[in-house]
């Protein structure tokens, strides 16, 4: 099939890249002409695993080129993809304009019966939206449909080559049947709907995510209070199919591009419709709340931030990405600098962009040790779970704060560190 990918960001790059290795021709888009010089080079411009060999490949077998310009990309193509940033905005609620100026900047080129496909994460109606403003350019016949996009970073390709589901939120028959057979080689669980209800599914299945997070960091804090290890409460519940065993890291609270702007955007989409009085607003609050809470919490128990040299491991938001959007990292460091400590960061991928005060990011686990009064495992990168940090005990008191318990208590203490996790002893 013949494809147009408008948007070049983390979510463009993966989708273009794996509709052409599937054997299609696809035409990813963006108005920034220095993004299109390199990705025509083959330069991804951001670390995902899998991702760069494959664009190379989809480059070399002709199936994929990149354009800034929409008659290029849209005169030929039978499905577009609509993959453009969606900013907050300042009543937090999702910021349209680029779903919006794309949806424009295409209607004139529309090739007769096209499919455009909004993948941005949208509020339910914007399909609609997007057909009225296209309407108005262009009397050419053309439907609209709505598939929200459920990758992770870190997993993105392998995510995008093998999707848990494909949602498919459209109503015209002949467009259904199309993604339909665009979707089928990728998942055989391909689930029909509503425009609507594919724009609310993503954001709720985000949410849910979300909300799982902050339910079991919540109940770490209640068994600091109790001597409940938060692990065992975890094996306790996850045999339970209801509830499940995976996906409970409780932490300093989620982070990432999409979970914490898809919680605030329906928190505020709530509040717009007049039903404010619900969780989304409460799990955006306790989440941005999270990290002073520890902080707060874990500095009375390190004997106060002034003056500490503390190491802080794992920059990005999560492991396998060099991306820092709204990382925990960012307000551990932020918190530690307006307390007076020093800073040394460590991450395999991601560069700490912030303030430099009191902060310095080193090249190797063993640079950032050295000295280190406290150390904060923040995130579960592989080089940081398997690292032996018996080697670089220093000869005093040391504190380890495992912030996603990932480390056993008992070999930190016995590396002679004093043992701090997140909901257990
Ligand atoms: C998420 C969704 O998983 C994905 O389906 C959607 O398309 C985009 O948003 P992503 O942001 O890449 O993907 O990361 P994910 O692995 O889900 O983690 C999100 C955040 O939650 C990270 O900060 C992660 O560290 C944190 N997290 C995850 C926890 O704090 N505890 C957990 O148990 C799991």
């Amino acid at each position: 099939m013949k494809i147009a990918c408008i948007g070049t960001g983390f979510v463009g790059v993966v989708t273009s890249t794996v509709f052409a290795s599937h054997g299609h021709e696809v035409v990813g888009l963006d108005i920034e002409k220095n993004k299109v010089e390199s990705l025509s080079k083959g330069e991804v411009p951001f670390f995902e695993p899998g991702l760069s060999e494959l664009l190379k490949k989809t480059l070399a077998d002709g199936h994929l080129t990149f354009t800034t310009s929409y008659e290029n990309a849209i005169a030929d193509a039978e499905i577009i993809f609509i993959m453009v940033g969606t900013p907050s905005a300042a009543d937090g609620q999702a910021d349209l304009k680029y779903v919006f100026a794309s949806a424009e900047s295409m209607a004139p080129y529309l090739k007769e019966d096209a499919i455009v496909v909004v993948k941005s994460t949208v509020p339910p109606g914007t399909s609609k939206k997007v057909e009225e403003i296209i309407k108005q350019k262009t009397e050419i016949p053309f439907t609209t449909a709505s598939v929200p996009e459920f990758l992770r970073e870190g997993t993105a390709v392998e995510d995008t080559l093998h999707p848990s589901r494909v949602v498919i939120g459209a109503t015209d028959k002949k467009a259904i049947e199309k993604l339909t057979q665009l979707h089928r080689p990728l998942s055989d669980k391909i689930i029909i709907m509503k425009p609507e209800s594919a724009q609310m599914s993503k954001y709720a299945a985000n949410t849910y995510l979300a909300t799982r997070i902050t339910f079991i960091n919540q109940i770490a804090d209640l068994c600091e209070k109790n001597g409940a290890d938060v692990q065992e409460v975890i094996a306790g519940i996850g045999e339970d199919s209801r509830i499940g065993d995976h996906y409970w890291y409780p932490g300093f609270g989620y982070g990432g591009s999409c979970f914490p702007k898809d919680v605030s955007e329906l928190a505020a989409y709530s509040r717009a419709v007049g039903e404010s009085n619900n969780l989304m607003n409460k799990v955006h609050e306790l989440n941005s709340a999270r990290t002073p809470y520890l902080m707060k919490k874990l500095e009375e128990k390190v004997g106060g931030w002034k003056d500490k040299q503390v190491a802080v491991l794992g920059l990005a938001f999560k492991p396998n990405t060099d991306d820092t959007r709204q990382a925990p990292s960012i307000a551990i460091i932020e918190y530690l600098q307006q307390s007076g400590a020093n800073i040394f960061g460590f991450d395999p991928k991601a560069k700490w962009t912030g303030k430099k005060d009191n902060f310095s990011q080193k090249e190797s686990l063993e640079e950032t040790l050295i000295d280190a009064d406290v150390v904060i495992a923040v995130i579960e990168w592989p080089e940081i779970i398997s690292f032996d940090f018996s080697k670089t005990k220093l000869n005093k008191k040391q504190f380890f704060i495992d912030g996603r318990n990932q480390f056993d208590p008992a070999i930190v203490k016995n590396w002679n560190y004093t043992y701090l996790g997140i909901g257990r002893k």
